[in-house]
């Protein structure tokens, strides 16, 4: 088969190595994918939002799978274009990936359906915002509600930060056309978990468990990030969590889509909090998460293009999803100075040291080939996966190989996996 995968960051280069691993590729390319990405796929500089240049191109090469890795061309409708035009693609049409697309729309379908989440309000007026936070209880937490680089959550810890909040997302735009409309919701505590999940429309069978690290710095201090950091599994995220959430979250997600006329086939992320009072769901995404994909499938038996397959024919029921009993831990090497701002260009130096070491996998996110050698190209530039028989070793592992790989200015948090030491 030849497959084509859309994207360009770690997330893409995880999903890469692992659709490299099917004897039925035989040829991958990528757009518009990395430096990194390119020891497995053949790299086209079109770029993600450019669907029609993306068909026409899937056509002339005979493409048999296209795979959506980035959440911007799905919620922009990428599948729908596809599918017109008679292409296979995995991944949510745009009236599903609204779930991801459209934070009031998630919300509204989780109150329809009696889906555990924190209770809530939808604005579309500032001023009834702001006038709803008068009464409010804080800390509260302010949402735009459509895609914002993941930076588009505030938690407000009083009455004068919610309203500058609100100001920000819906009169100053800080977040684009996203602020046009906004939740506001009750601010929940306890360890979140990121469970990804194959869906085919109707049936859903879920990956291993995973945290991210979204914070910048140790000790989930400074900005949020696009996440600095993963572990797989969760310790936290028990065999009875997991009944709960198959039976109040899981499906329930699955059935309302469908029952909405918005039948969702791709991968569902559940971003859960564990609180005191259940699982209860932050938000969902409409493909893998960077990185959880890093740690999650690493640890996957399956041959991932037939998972792909049975989700676009409506079969899932069929595969019998497995991943390995150990444990995976993902180090992000970051620029000096990201999230806010950061230099470019430098050599990666030390990338020879990993390659080819058993347990170690090292997918690239921002950079690019200059003159024959690795340079950075990005904020987050690498993501250092280690396995193991379990997460401590894993973790243990992780850092030792993170540490033989190094560029000016390269900056890791030095407590990815800490909060397994509490399970
Ligand atoms: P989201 O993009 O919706 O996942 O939000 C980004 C991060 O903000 C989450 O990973 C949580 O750490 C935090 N967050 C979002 N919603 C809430 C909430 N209702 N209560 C507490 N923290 C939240
Ligand atoms: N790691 C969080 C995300 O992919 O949204």
């Amino acid at each position: 088969m030849k497959i084509l995968i859309v994207g360009s960051g770690g997330r893409e280069h995880a999903i890469a190595w692992k659709i490299a691993q099917s004897p039925k590729a035989d040829k991958i390319y990528c757009a518009p994918g990395n430096a990194g990405i390119g020891e497995y796929a053949e790299c086209v500089p079109i770029g993600a939002m450019e669907f029609e240049k993306l068909a026409a191109f899937a056509k002339e090469k005979e493409i048999d799978l296209t795979v959506v890795g980035m959440d911007d061309p799905l919620v922009g409708g990428i599948v729908d274009v596809f599918e017109s035009q008679g292409l296979r693609i995995f991944g949510p049409r745009k009236n599903a990936a609204i779930l991801e697309g459209s934070k009031a729309f998630s919300k509204d379908l989780m109150k329809k359906y009696n889906i555990p989440t924190a209770a809530y309000e939808n604005f579309d007026d500032p001023e009834k915002a702001l006038a709803y936070l008068e009464t409010a209880q804080f800390p509260i937490v302010l949402k735009a509600d459509g895609l914002a680089l993941g930076k588009g959550v505030l938690i407000c810890n009083t009455l004068e930060e919610a309203k500058d909040g609100v100001r920000e997302i819906m009169l100053d735009k800080h977040f684009g056309a996203a602020g046009n409309r906004m939740v506001i919701e009750e601010f929940m505590t306890g360890r979140e978990v990121s469970v990804l999940s194959f869906v085919d429309g109707k049936t859903i069978k879920c990956m291993t468990s995973a945290q991210d690290h979204k914070r910048a710095l140790d000790g989930d201090q400074g900005l949020n990030t696009g996440g600095m950091g993963t572990f797989s599994p969760s310790p936290f995220y028990t065999p009875e969590i997991d009944e709960f959430c198959q039976k109040h979250i899981y499906q329930p997600t699955v059935d309302a889509m469908a029952a909405e006329g918005r039948p969702f086939k791709g991968v569902i992320f559940f971003g859960l909090m564990l609180t005191e009072k259940g699982p209860k769901v932050l938000e969902y995404n409409a493909r893998f998460g960077d990185p959880e994909a890093q740690v999650v499938l690493p640890r996957m038996k399956n041959d991932i293009v037939d998972v792909f397959e049975a989700c676009i024919d409506g079969t899932l029921d069929q595969i019998d999803l497995q991943f390995e009993d150990n444990a995976a831990v993902c180090v992000v090497l970051a620029s000096g100075g990201y999230p806010v701002s950061y230099e470019k260009g430098f050599p990666i130096e030390g990338l020879e040291n990993l390659k080819g070491k058993e347990g170690v996998y090292v997918f690239h996110a921002g950079t690019k080939l200059e003159n024959g050698r690795f340079v950075t190209n990005g904020g987050r530039v690498l993501g250092v996966t280690a396995t193991g028989p379990d997460l401590k070793t894993a973790r243990a592992n992780a850092y030792k190989a993170v540490k033989q790989v190094t560029f000016e200015k390269a900056y890791c948090r030095s407590d990815i996996g800490k909060a397994i030491d509490e399970a």
